[in-house]
């Protein structure tokens, strides 16, 4: 029931231990009052512990490979073997005649065009994954080998051999976002993509000092615990689908689409999820052909993903190079940022370096020109904080050079130039807790194991998915459920929504059943774009206090007093101002006319007015951020990089669950740390072909590598929504490579420019031995 009524309420505003203030908003008059700070709140901001947590070590909890429907067939899919090829046939009579093979799938038409090893040609559903393996085997496909190029630098070369032509080239901005229309292809390359503000030629006349340099960044997969996987289920009645999604409810729309079916036929579910980081964000090709092949056999077809194909086809984060100049006068303000930028996403699209250079610091002169180019290779994605990982690899290691050029603390510059409040805290905070006092010169540890501090800063968008929603049910017997189809990627949404509810009911989280994941109950929002609890806290509370309130219409007869009288605290419904007269929630409960009462609430728009900038679902702001500082030793003799500690203070408006969050911030230092030091996909320039599609060969970090992580979240009130909650994944990943870079450099006086910081290139850099590029 949207209002057009409202009222002002009075909201806690600022950070929580630096003085907290008020600000005034207009509420629609439908929405519950003002959410006070944490300190205040008996559920919200405690550390629970995920509700999860017993079934997923215990393995109960299930994910997508543990469903198994009776009759279900096992589905393999046939891949290039060509980086670029047309496939003139592709035989599967004799595959079709397996006795176990029950459906096969054309993936790709006579005529038509793979553009890397590892696309699909064509599928197949058998009784067993023996049989699946075993028709693979007898599918013959007749390639007509095309010229290939599968190194960027290569294919910007005006002889390349071109990955597409202009009809079939796909079309976009390269950090995936809304794109002007025509942005030209020449060769290989698509772009510029420009932004631009003042004038950048007058703002380096200005200048007194430049800092300038170029920066490499790799593809890093995204090495998702679960594999990306399906369980399709086609029958006369309905289509559903078991799938290990970041977007439940935009996969039922999807599906819908594709395959030409309503919404009321077509069911998504998802309960445990082991990671996406942006690579489960849609349906993708295995989904379309898991769904073809159950529609064909007329059974539910299960197609899980092999670790090789996870490498090689489910996504990446794309390689770029970037070049920034950056000028500033003596006394540190900016004059001019000019950015040039090249990066490939495969065949895809997408590899910007994202809006840290433009947004970070105050700079009244900004030009940047970002560029995608093809090669033959697997189609990159959004992965946790696409574009500004690698933008702040190239930014933040800049503006240390100015630092030390304006012979200015990297910590004091940043205090100069960067407009926000919120990271000023955040940078005094971590360095006190670094020991940031106790940084040298760069270079001057005597010995050959170096020690050096460095930090980092990171900018993302608080993104919010408005037509999320969310249902709240009371039952007689006092039970409470909160059903949304939003679901857990891993995080512990379920455990947050148990801590909304129950603070709004006067309950335990444990009181609260979480019932999500699933398409039957009002869609929830992506879990990507670090929105998920922006999303969805706000219209669960809403839902919540709104079937409190008829839950109170019915207390109020036994307890002859007016409703709006009525507060739940403690498990009980209480008569404010006069606690003698209470009834317990279960007795309120018991007075139900019906067997249960229930809410809908959707995500309200943003309180303080802020515009919406992507279309009408979403909106994204320009505040989350944090810092992180590194303390790194560097071993001259080995080229050994060993990070010792990792100080990460973050900001996410409202902490909804220190505990999780905490997690959240581990795993994103944790990748960020692994991207910076030891993953890297290498793909032989010769055959197209990537020659680690493991986990064997592509390293991890591991517990050896795993540093002491400090972790503080601030609680940075807006007063923004019911519940005034962001996200942390994303921005908890920004800062830990530029940080660590800037910890070498303070270390050994030598700046690492390229990813990753192998023993080599350390070695390399140090002149010990020859470079490898
Ligand atoms: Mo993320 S890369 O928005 O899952």
């Amino acid at each position: 029931m949207a209002t057009d009524e409202t009222r002002t309420g009075t909201f806690p505003s600022g950070i929580a231990g630096a003085g907290l203030s008020e600000v005034q908003r207009q509420v629609p008059a439908d929405e519950p009052p003002p959410l006070p700070p944490n300190a205040e709140l008996a559920v919200i901001g405690k550390p629970v512990p995920r509700q999860d947590g017993r079934a997923k070590v215990t393995g109960a909890i299930r994910y997508t490979v543990d469903i198994s429907l009776p009759g279900m067939l096992h589905a393999r899919v046939l891949r290039s073997a060509q980086p670029h090829a047309e496939i003139r046939a592709v035989d599967t009579a004799a595959a079709a005649r397996h006795p176990g093979v029950r459906a096969v799938l054309a993936v790709v038409q006579p005529g038509g065009v793979v553009r890397y090893i590892g696309a699909p040609i064509a599928a197949v559903a058998a009784t067993s994954m023996a049989a699946a393996e075993e028709a693979l085997r007898l599918i013959r496909v007749d390639y007509k080998p095309l010229p290939f190029v599968a190194d960027m630098y290569q294919a910007l070369d005006a002889r390349a051999p071109l990955v597409y032509d202009a009809g079939s080239a796909p079309k976009g901005h390269p950090s995936g976002w809304p794109a002007p229309p025509d942005i030209p292809l020449v060769g290989n390359v698509r772009g510029p993509v420009d932004a631009k503000r003042g004038e950048v030629a007058q703002g380096f006349a200005q200048a007194d000092i430049v800092a300038e340099g170029e920066y490499r960044t790799h593809v890093q997969t995204h090495c998702c615990a679960e594999p990306h996987g399906i369980v399709a289920d086609w029958r006369a009645d309905g289509l559903t689908v078991y799938m290990s999604t970041q977007y439940t409810a935009g996969v039922r729309h999807e599906l819908a689409e594709t395959f030409g079916l309503p919404l009321n036929r077509v069911r998504v579910v998802v309960d445990g999820m082991g990671g996406g980081f942006g690579s489960k964000s849609s349906l993708g090709n295995y989904g379309r052909i898991a769904v073809s092949l159950s529609r064909q056999a007329n059974a539910p077809v299960r197609l899980i993903l092999t670790r090789q194909e996870e490498q090689m086809d489910s996504g990446n984060r794309p390689a770029t190079w970037q070049r920034l100049r950056i000028g500033a006068r003596r006394d540190g303000s900016l004059t001019a940022i000019s950015l040039v930028s090249y990066g490939t996403a495969g065949v895809a699209l997408g590899a910007g370096v994202g809006n840290v250079a433009e947004a970070l610091y105050s700079c009244p002169n900004f030009e940047g020109a970002q560029h995608d180019v093809f090669i033959n290779a697997g189609p990159g994605c959004a992965m946790r904080a696409p574009g500004n990982t690698p933008g702040a690899f190239g930014l933040e290691q800049t503006i240390d050079d100015l630092a030390e050029k304006l012979s200015l603390d990297p910590v004091a510059l940043r205090d100069r130039i960067d407009p926000s409040p919120v990271r000023r805290e955040e940078r005094r905070i971590g360095a006190a807790r670094i020991g940031w006092q106790r940084r040298r010169a760069p270079g001057s540890d005597p010995g050959p194991v170096k020690r050096g501090l460095g930090m980092a800063q990171s900018l993302w968008a608080a993104h919010v998915q408005l037509n999320s929603a969310c249902e709240v049910r009371v039952l007689r017997d006092g039970g409470v459920e909160v059903l949304s189809s939003v679901q857990d990627i891993g995080t512990g949404i379920g455990t947050v929504l148990a801590q909304t509810v129950a603070e709004v009911m006067g309950l335990r989280p444990e009181d609260i059943a979480v019932r999500i994941g699933d398409t039957e109950f009002p869609s929830g929002p992506p879990s990507y774009g670090s929105r998920t609890t922006a999303s969805i806290t706000p219209p669960a509370r809403t839902a919540a206090w709104r079937v409190l309130q008829m839950l109170f219409s019915e207390a109020a007869l036994r307890l002859n007093a007016s409703a709006s009288t009525l507060e739940a605290r403690g498990g009980r419904i209480i008569v404010q101002g006069d606690p003698g007269r209470s009834i317990s929630f279960g007795e309120a409960a018991a007075q139900l006319r019906t067997d249960r009462i229930s809410a809908v609430a959707s995500r309200a728009d943003d309180y303080g007015g802020f515009k919406r900038t992507m279309g009408d679902a979403a909106m994204a702001l320009q505040d989350l951020g944090g810092v992180q500082f590194a303390e790194v030793a560097v071993d001259t003799e080995t080229g050994i990089i060993r990070i010792e500690r990792v100080v990460a203070v973050q900001d996410c408006g409202r902490p909804m669950n220190p505990k999780q969050l905490e997690s959240q911030v581990h795993g994103g230092v944790l990748m960020g740390l692994s991207y910076a030091l030891f993953e890297e996909r290498i793909l032989d320039q010769h055959t197209g072909r990537m020659v680690n599609p493991n986990l064997e060969h592509y390293k991890l970090a591991g517990p050896r590598e795993t540093p002491e992580i400090d972790v503080v979240i601030l609680e940075n009130y807006q007063g923004r929504s019911a519940t005034d909650a962001y996200g942390i994944a994303e921005p908890a990943n920004i800062a830990t490579a530029p940080a660590i870079a800037n910890a070498v450099y303070n270390a050994i006086g030598i700046r690492m420019r390229s990813l990753p910081m192998t023993p080599a290139e350390v070695l390399s850099a140090l002149g010990k031995i020859p470079s490898r590029s």
